[in-house]
């Protein structure tokens, strides 16, 4: 059954942006009052496609860095890397012989990233939900904040452990497991910024991967690329509604606004009851100034945290060690599960 752990994690697969932040960091830390919390820099899911070995090492430093800088506090809680932890590996092979390829198939992130191309990306990446399962189940973790487009992920690992707790019934049983063996997770996805938007293109999602820089505002932009993007983001001519109903049918008007609300941890209504009417001449830098008074502190800590390499290292080191041994107690019971 569930127990009281959150998991999340992040890729190290470049820049750390806004999104990143907004949609899923900054809404791991208030969880650290009420949960256990387990914080993962997710390397293998990264290398799902192809990443330079040193450019690794250093983007899982900075995602490490970006997590102990936003106020998750790694001696309470545990931050690691994923590939450090082998049963990641071990359960989510399991998990790809319970899980179906049509469930994989159908999978819009897959969709989106493989293109026209299916025949030709790695198999993992078409796996990789299956060993985001893993990564969930294998703390047996309740809740699990993401951001919106982690959806449908989260769906297929409810499946997947539903699907392993039926094909599995007689043998959990007969070891004496309870029969939810595995809990059938919640996704925590609420909140103004589940889905901060590109400040170019109201339709895309704000992306590591989005060959526009000026697309997205990184955790180490400085103030004056923060405030540069912000005022030259896209936005309609129209002023601020006086009500959220008036932000539909204006992509960037309503990003804009659910950032603003996100960093200040209000929701939309109370940003447009103080910015009703104003024009983006008012709005944009009152944004910047806003996201330049969070972020920077944020990247200062995280600047020093980097130059530093031996701590970060010693924090990772000390998570996984931590992390292996709530995940070899689940792997022991899996093992006998499955016949192993
Ligand atoms: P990316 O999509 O940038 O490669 P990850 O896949 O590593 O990032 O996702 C890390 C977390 O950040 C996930 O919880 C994901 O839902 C969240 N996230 C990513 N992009 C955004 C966004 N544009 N808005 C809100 N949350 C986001
Ligand atoms: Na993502």
């Amino acid at each position: 059954p569930a127990n009281n752990r959150v998991f999340s994690g992040i890729q190290p697969s470049g820049d750390l942006h806004l999104g990143n932040y907004l949609g899923a960091i900054r809404r791991f830390v208030p969880l650290q009052d009420s949960h256990e919390c387990l914080y993962c820099v997710v390397d293998m899911h990264a290398i799902t496609v192809w990443q330079d070995p040193d450019e690794l090492r250093r983007a899982t430093r900075e995602v490490a860095a970006a997590f102990i800088a936003a106020g998750i506090d790694p001696k309470a809680h545990i931050v690691f890397n994923q590939s450090q932890v082998v049963q990641h590996a071990e359960l989510a092979w399991v998990f790809n012989c319970v899980a179906r390829i049509g469930w994989m198939n159908r999978m819009t992130q897959f969709k989106d990233k493989a293109g026209k191309n299916s025949e030709n990306v790695s198999l993992g990446l078409l796996a990789y939900p299956s060993l985001m399962a893993a990564d969930i189940l294998l703390y047996k973790a309740g809740s699990v904040p993401v951001g919106d487009d982690q959806k449908q992920h989260l769906e297929l690992t409810r499946d997947i452990a539903q699907k392993f707790n039926n094909d599995y019934a007689a043998s959990i049983a007969a070891n004496g497991f309870d029969p939810e063996f595995f809990p059938i997770t919640e996704p925590l996805i609420a909140g103004p910024a589940t889905r901060i938007m590109s400040l170019r293109d109201g339709t895309k999602k704000m992306s590591k991967s989005d060959p526009s820089d000026a697309s997205r505002i990184s955790l180490l932009d400085d103030a004056d690329k923060i405030s540069k993007k912000i005022k030259k983001a896209t936005t309609d001519p129209e002023p601020l509604p006086s009500d959220v109903e008036g932000l539909k049918g204006r992509a960037e008007a309503d990003n804009l606004v659910g950032i603003y609300a996100a960093l200040t941890d209000a929701s939309k209504q109370d940003v447009l009851n103080q910015f009703a009417g104003a024009g983006w001449g008012t709005f944009k830098p009152a944004l910047a100034d806003l996201a330049v008074e969070v972020l920077a502190p944020i990247a200062d800590e995280m600047r020093r945290l980097i130059d530093d390499p031996q701590t970060i290292d010693a924090v990772l080191r000390d998570g996984a060690e931590r992390a292996s041994i709530l995940a070899e107690k689940t792997m022991l019971e899996v093992r006998d599960i499955v016949g192993f």
